[in-house]
């Protein structure tokens, strides 16, 4: 069991810049990834995913389909949706 705390998709939706944070989400989890969007190796790509999901640009990048890709993206797990 999590102690994150449950967001709502309205509030993902609200962090969509580097300026109010950028948030995604990714199988039920929510990331907060502002700090990684000026170390992403696809540069501001990242960016299309800002305030939703990660599945459908992961599904065109399969870049990502990697173990140490996945061991990033927890390391920024904020909450669950
Ligand atoms: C490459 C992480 C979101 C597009 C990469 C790589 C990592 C990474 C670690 C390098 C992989 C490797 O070469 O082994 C992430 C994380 C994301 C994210 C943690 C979300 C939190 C996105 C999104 C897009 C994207 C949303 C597209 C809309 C790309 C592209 C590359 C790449 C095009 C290849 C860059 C190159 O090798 O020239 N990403 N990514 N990424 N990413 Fe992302």
């Amino acid at each position: 069991a999590s102690s994150l705390p449950i967001y709502t998709q309205d509030e993902v939706t609200k962090h969509r810049s580097v300026e109010e944070g950028v948030w995604v989400t990714y199988k039920g989890s929510v990331y907060d990834i502002t700090e990684f969007v000026s170390m992403h190796p696809g540069g501001d790509k990242i960016l299309l995913a800002a305030g939703g999901a990660l599945e459908p640009f992961w599904a065109l990048y399969a870049v990502h389909s990697q173990g140490h890709v996945l061991e990033i993206l927890s390391e920024y797990k904020v909450g669950e949706l």
